[in-house]
């Protein structure tokens, strides 16, 4: 056992807020409350389901993670958010089509009870939304966001909960270059009192959660709380930030299978992949600037974990393709088929094709739940700013200047439990080995 930071008991009430009340949330909510009731497993949620090594292998360490560290129970989580549109997490959980109606029956009355708040929503950021019936209006964006931090207290004192956190379910917002307002705290307050038309929704969210004391976690794209303002807001706060884009299907799989393709130094020529998704998150990347952002945050993978500038004949001329079609037959059931092109000895060609029939609110529902538990945990660990230690999480995760992000799944997960074991106090494992055969 190493010394130890001190960490916070995790005593009454977590609020688990989401901007954005659409598939993703409310397949989460509905997931937590059923497994709550015993109806269901939370599968896919590291600190439900996955326990952690301690010690040497020998030890026969090896506790359940929410068994080790201290984290909220989800008895303890209460749910709300915002949404432009004013549908209860039941009707919503219906529209998005993810759980049958057989799933949501028994927990119906609970799901009914979330009703998002009026959203800080504009067209200009989010299109492919029509009839939107609930989105607060303000003499300027610094009134926009003082309205949220009201309804930030309002939730607290309604549901009395003692700590919150907030992770943006929202739709992905169009991709733009940050500007003057990005660049400080001090530019930043300026744009948001003059309404300056480069700061988004989400960036108002974001800077209403850190001005109370709420860590904040960005499942979409957009650059919400990546860029040096905000940065600089949740280190003066002392508040854990993270982001971004939930790492599930297509993502997921290329981060598992190109560091094996690496690892054993096999070529990649071309990796074409493409996606069809039918459902309202598919609809909103249908406008091409939305799928700027995400192309964005799928294509710079690849080159990260490739390291083509280090290895230049084995991944020197890859040539990579992200597609995303919108096709309403599909549902909430994606489609992420990837086409790869490998070369081996002396440089033989060979393919690989995956074919994932995915449901993306299935994988990203375990994702919301575990990031609300640890954003909370790093909180009370009194830990501050970008949370790399849960890239595991993201497809694009956020890293401090001057660093390269990790993306290959495994190091990240690593690098998770890692962190856990050092919050407790506990060695580190290097997976060296040679510990065993020096006692022999
Ligand atoms: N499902 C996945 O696997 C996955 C993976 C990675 C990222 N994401 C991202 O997560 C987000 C949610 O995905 P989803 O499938 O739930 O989409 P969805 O369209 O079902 O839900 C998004 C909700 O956000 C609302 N919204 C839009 N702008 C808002 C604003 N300014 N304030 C509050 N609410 C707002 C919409 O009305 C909608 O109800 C998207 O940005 C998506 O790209 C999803």
């Amino acid at each position: 056992m190493t010394d130890r930071p001190q960490i916070a008991p995790a005593n009454g009430k977590l609020g688990v807020l989401t901007p954005g009340m659409g598939a993703v949330s409310t397949t989460f909510i509905a997931g937590v409350l059923a497994a709550r009731k015993g109806d269901a497993l939370p599968i896919g949620s590291l600190t439900q389901m996955s326990h952690i090594r301690l010690g040497k292998r020998t030890d026969q360490r090896n506790p359940l993670i929410k068994d080790f560290v201290p984290l909220a129970g989800l008895d303890d989580l209460e749910f709300g958010g915002w949404d432009p549109y004013s549908d209860d997490a039941y009707t919503s959980a219906m529209k998005a089509g993810v759980l049958d109606p057989r799933h949501l029956e028994g927990i119906g009355e609970e799901l009914r009870s979330v009703k998002p708040y009026p959203a800080v929503f504009s067209e200009n950021w989010v299109k492919n939304l029509g009839g939107v019936d609930q989105v607060k209006e303000g003499a300027n964006y610094m009134d926009l966001a003082e309205r949220l931090m009201e309804d930030i207290d309002r939730f607290r004192s309604d549901k009395m909960v003692d700590r919150l956190v907030m992770v943006w379910c929202g739709s992905t917002e169009a991709y733009r270059d940050l500007s003057e307002a990005h660049v400080d705290i001090d530019a930043f307050v300026k744009g948001l009192k003059e309404s300056d038309p480069a700061i988004t929704p989400s960036q108002i969210y974001a800077y209403a959660a850190l001005r109370m004391g709420v860590p904040f976690a960005n499942g979409a794209p957009n650059l919400t709380v990546d860029f040096p303002a905000m940065v600089q807001l949740a280190a003066e706060e002392g508040i854990p930030i993270a982001g971004k884009d939930f790492k599930t299907g297509q993502t997921l799989m290329k981060t598992m299978v190109a560091p094996g393709l690496k690892a054993r130094m096999l070529g990649i020529r071309g990796w074409f992949s493409t996606n069809i998704l039918g459902n309202r998150d598919g609809e909103v990347l249908d406008d091409p600037e939305s799928f700027r952002s995400k192309e964005v945050s799928k294509l710079g993978v690849l080159e990260q974990i490739l390291q083509p500038e280090v290895y230049p004949e084995l991944y020197g001329d890859l040539y990579h393709k992200v597609r995303i079609n919108y096709y309403p037959p599909k549902g909430d059931d994606k489609e992420g088929w990837d086409s790869i092109d490998i070369f081996g000895w002396l440089g033989y060609p060979m393919q690989i094709k995956i074919d994932f029939l995915c449901k993306d609110s299935i994988l990203a529902a375990p994702i919301v739940l575990d990031l609300a538990l640890f954003m909370d945990l790093a909180a009370r660990a009194g830990r501050s700013g970008v949370q790399e230690w849960l890239s595991f999480y993201f497809k694009s995760p956020q890293h401090g200047r001057g660093l390269y992000p990790e993306n290959d799944l495994f190091i990240q997960h690593t690098k998770l439990k890692n962190n856990l074991r050092h919050m407790m106090g506990e060695e580190l494992i290097t997976h060296l080995g040679t510990e065993y055969y020096e006692e022999m």
